[in-house]
């Protein structure tokens, strides 16, 4: 753990009450600390937690934050993806690296990392001298993640809770960012986007999916998704609109079947 605090520390920030955003931590012994205030922020269970106390989560985001419902989605996530139509995980992986344009070596955002699935694979893509970086707001699905860290032996993942609004995260800082399945339960997804913006370096790669609807669409299971779950389907056109005037270029998105979207796109 120490060694992969002292990799990750210069991508890392501590965000407002927790710290100094503009600094980098400290690393001691088990956790970062603030240069300014001292405070010592441990990594507990295989997690860091960075995430700002007064964090409000909504009602979609409370929901998978028991263990009961971490473990269900952690194991229903297979069973459940051929019902909504969605690709096998192994091609949802192959397209996320192939638009990521992951090499070895490379270091990764995994925003939204829920029980870890994209994180791992990730990780074994980019291999022992790549890092990757998994983000969730979810003290449950990131002990399912911590699990499966545990269980594969990797050595080259920090899970990290923090908030996709307010990123833990240095400027510049990641060439790779991800948010795979994780689009439709950030209800501020402008300001999520403006922060995969900041911590992107130029020329960096962002994939992101989640529940959503083609342009054009009359927007009814949307507004059903919304009301009954508190879902933030997204319009894939209304967010590559989004993402050009964020300043990604190449901007595409594709929605094979279903329910579920995948969108990408590259920094000038
Ligand atoms: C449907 S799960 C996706 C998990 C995994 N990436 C997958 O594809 O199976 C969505 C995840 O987004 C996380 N999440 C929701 N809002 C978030 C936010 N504002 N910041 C970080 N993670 C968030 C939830 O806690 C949840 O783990």
């Amino acid at each position: 753990m120490q060694e992969l605090l002292e990799r990750a520390a210069p991508l890392l920030r501590l965000p407002g009450p927790l710290g100094s955003p503009d600094q980098m931590p400290e690393v001691v012994e088990g956790g970062l600390r603030c240069p300014d205030s001292g405070r010592v922020l441990p990594v507990r269970d295989g997690v860091l937690d960075l995430l700002d106390p007064g964090f409000a989560p909504t009602v979609s985001q409370k929901a998978l934050d028991f263990r009961l419902t971490a473990w269900l989605y952690d194991w229903l996530r297979p069973h459940l993806a051929p019902l909504f139509r969605m690709p096998s995980f192994a091609s949802e992986v192959e397209n996320a690296v192939e638009h990521l344009g992951l090499e070895r070596g490379d270091s990764v955002l995994d925003v939204a990392c829920g029980q870890g699935n994209f994180t791992l694979a990730f990780a074994e893509r980019v291999g022992p001298d790549g890092l990757v970086v998994g983000l969730d707001i979810a003290h449950a699905m990131l002990a399912r993640a911590a699990r499966h860290v545990r269980e594969t032996g990797v050595r080259n993942v920090l899970l990290v809770r923090g908030d996709a609004l307010a990123l833990p995260i240095a400027t510049g800082a990641f060439p790779r960012v991800a948010c795979s399945g994780g689009l439709h339960q950030i209800p501020d997804l402008p300001r999520a986007l403006a922060e995969f913006r900041r911590v992107s370096r130029p020329g960096g790669r962002l994939v992101a999916s989640g529940f959503a609807s083609l342009p054009g669409s009359t927007g009814a299971t949307r507004r059903l998704m919304r009301r009954a779950a508190d879902l933030h389907a997204v319009d894939l056109g209304w967010l590559r609109g989004e993402l050009e005037t964020a300043g990604y270029e190449d901007v595409a998105f594709e929605m094979p079947a279903g329910a579920v979207g995948y969108i990408w796109g590259r920094i000038a």
